[in-house]
Formats: structure tokens, C-alpha cells, sequence
């Protein structure tokens, strides 16, 4: 009833852990699959080690979180052997992040992850707050392409999700990209935000911005989610940002994804979201006379044809 076919990989169901959330290793993979979830993907790896920015680097503001952990990570090589034991500890596919400051470098991470088993690869273009890498790389179409290019042949065939930001040309980065043999597309990344002390008179985060998510940012990612459909039709999306209940997934899912990730919501309520959401969404299919979940992918679009 629940279960869906992303770009080849099948999930149990469409919740994905996304990306950075809760740090990356077994035992926390292992809890996301007891937790329900459908996959799981790690934080964004890049090849070489990064000690991340220093705190403050999370703000819970109320209104959603603001985050600069500046894509802190072990680096690929020493990550490599906890994506072994993840991939010893479950059975749900492991989504492998993949960041970096050049097409050199996301080829490296991927083509270790791929030795590595892991079932599937999200380029992170898109992060909006670290100089030189994310958001910054997926501005520029050129070395965005490369990148594709160079994940796609390094890959070993398995499926390579590009993540999209609100903030630049997404669409004509998509296009392009599906030309250059994206398997599909997640959306989106936190938006660009700041956050001021007024007694300190200053920002509060240490990087000054950070990446904005949580509820408050969901009508920009539905925005996306139903621009990409609408423009490239049955294309796999994972839709992300803001999902905190089964109402705000499945709103998602009429938009025109086929998965949906679930991140801020996991630290205002724990892993219980992933149980609580797949409630939801099974009681919903029954009592709306669906069969299953892939049914309504995209539905909110048909309004206009
Ligand atoms: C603390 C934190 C760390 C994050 N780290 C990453 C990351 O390493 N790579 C990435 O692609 N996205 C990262 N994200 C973005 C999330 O994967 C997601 O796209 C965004 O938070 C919107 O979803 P949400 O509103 O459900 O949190 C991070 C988000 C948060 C809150």
C-alpha cells in the first residue's frame, strides 16, 4: 500500500530520513529503520575531513531551526568504513550525500561510496551556507554539469538524485541536468537566513547565515516540488522541507513527489514522526478509497489539465 519505486531503488514506504539531521552512523541508521522509515540518508560527505563552524551553529528560533554546522564531516575515507557497518546494520537503502568544492572532488566521494555499497547518491548543490561548495556550485551550470558527469560515471549504475535550492535557477539546472542523466531530483535544501541578538547587536551564528527549515519553509519547497513536476511530469522527486505530520507529506506527494524527506521534524518530535506519518497516511488511503500511495503522486496537478 505504502511502498514506492524511486529511480529503481524500492522503499517500504515514502519517508526518507534527510540529509545531516542526525549525524551518520549504524546504530542511528538502525534506529531510523526501527523508527518506519523508508531509507535513510546520511550527511553530506565530502573527501576530505571538515571540523564544521563553531557554535553557535543551531538556533531553534521558535518558527523553524537556523543551522551553520558548515557540512562538518570525517571525509569519505575514514567515512567509509561506518557506510560499511550501516550497510551491515540495514536493510532499508542508504542514500549516500555527496559534497565537495569541485567535480573532482564529488567524483572521489562517490566513487568510494560506490565501492562501498551504497544504494544510492544525493549531489548536494545546494547547501546554502558554505563558501565554495553547495549552493554556490549549483549556480554555476557548467561545473554543476561536470559534476553530474563525473557522480554519473563513477557511480556503478545506481540511481543519482541532484538537490535543488529555492534560491537559483532550479529549473533550468533540472532540465539540464535530466539531460545529463540525473535520476531525479530532491527538494529542497534549507533557505539562506540570519538570526540577531539585540543585546550582543550582533548575529547570532558564528558563520552569520545559516540554513533556515522546518514548517515555516514548506510552501517554498511545495512551490519547487510542483514546479518540477509540472514541467518534467513523472520525473522521481524527493520532496523535502517542513514535513511534520502526515497532512503536510501528503501534501507533498499531491504535489508531485514520490518521496518525501523528513528532517527538523525529527528534533521537535523524535523518531515517533516516522511511525506517526505512515498511521496517518495508511488511515487516509482507506478511508479515500486509494490502493496505494503512488496513486496520488502529482494528483494536485490534474486541477489543471
Ligand atoms: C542541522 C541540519 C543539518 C543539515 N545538514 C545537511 C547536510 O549535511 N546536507 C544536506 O544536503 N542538507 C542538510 N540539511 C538540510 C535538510 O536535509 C533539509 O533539506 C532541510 O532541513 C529542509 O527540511 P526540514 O524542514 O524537514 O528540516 C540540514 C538541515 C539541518 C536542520
Amino acid at each position: 500500500m505504502l511502498q514506492v519505486e524511486l529511480a529503481g531503488l524500492k522503499l517500504r514506504n515514502p519517508l526518507i530520513l534527510a540529509s545531516g539531521i542526525l549525524g551518520s552512523s549504524a546504530s542511528l541508521a538502525l534506529r531510523v529503520e526501527e523508527a518506519g522509515a523508508g531509507a535513510y540518508t546520511t550527511k553530506t560527505i565530502t573527501r576530505d575531513p571538515r571540523p564544521g563552524y563553531l557554535n553557535p551553529s543551531f538556533i531553534d528560533l521558535g518558527i523553524g531551526y537556523l543551522n551553520a554546522i558548515g557540512l562538518a564531516n570525517p571525509g569519505i575515507d575514514d567515512f567509509a568504513e561506518e557506510l560499511d557497518l550501516m550497510k551491515k546494520a540495514v536493510r532499508i537503502p542508504v542514500i549516500l550525500s555527496v559534497g565537495g568544492g569541485s567535480p573532482e572532488e564529488y567524483e572521489y566521494v562517490v566513487k568510494i561510496g560506490a565501492e562501498r555499497g551504497a544504494d544510492a547518491f544525493e549531489l548536494n548543490l545546494s547547501c546554502p551556507h558554505v563558501k565554495g561548495m553547495g549552493a554556490e556550485l549549483g549556480e554555476d551550470l557548467d561545473v554543476a554539469l561536470e559534476i553530474i558527469r563525473r557522480a554519473r560515471a563513477a557511480s556503478g549504475g545506481r540511481p543519482i538524485f541532484l538537490k535543488l535550492s529555492a534560491h537559483y535557477n532550479y529549473l533550468g539546472l533540472a532540465e539540464e541536468a535530466l539531460k545529463a542523466g540525473i535520476s531525479g531530483f530532491t527538494a529542497i535544501n534549507t533557505l539562506r537566513g540570519l538570526a540577531i541578538d539585540v543585546y550582543a547587536r550582533a548575529p547570532i551564528l558564528s558563520n552569520v547565515y545559516g540554513g533556515y527549515s522546518g514548517p515555516p519553509i514548506k510552501p517554498v519547497a511545495l512551490r519547487v516540488v510542483y514546479e518540477l513536476y509540472e514541467n518534467f511530469g513523472k520525473v522521481p522527486i524527493i520532496g523535502v522541507g517542513g514535513v511534520d505530520s502526515w497532512v503536510s507529506a501528503l501534501e507533498m506527494v499531491l504535489a508531485g513527489a514520490s518521496a518525501v524527506g523528513v528532517g527538523s521534524a525529527i528534533a521537535a518530535n523524535g523518531f515517533e514522526i516516522f511511525g506517526e506519518i505512515i498511521e496517518g497516511l495508511r488511515k487516509y488511503l482507506e478511508t479515500e478509497g486509494f490502493r496505494r500511495i503512488t496513486e496520488l503522486v502529482g494528483l494536485a496537478h490534474e486541477r489543471s489539465v
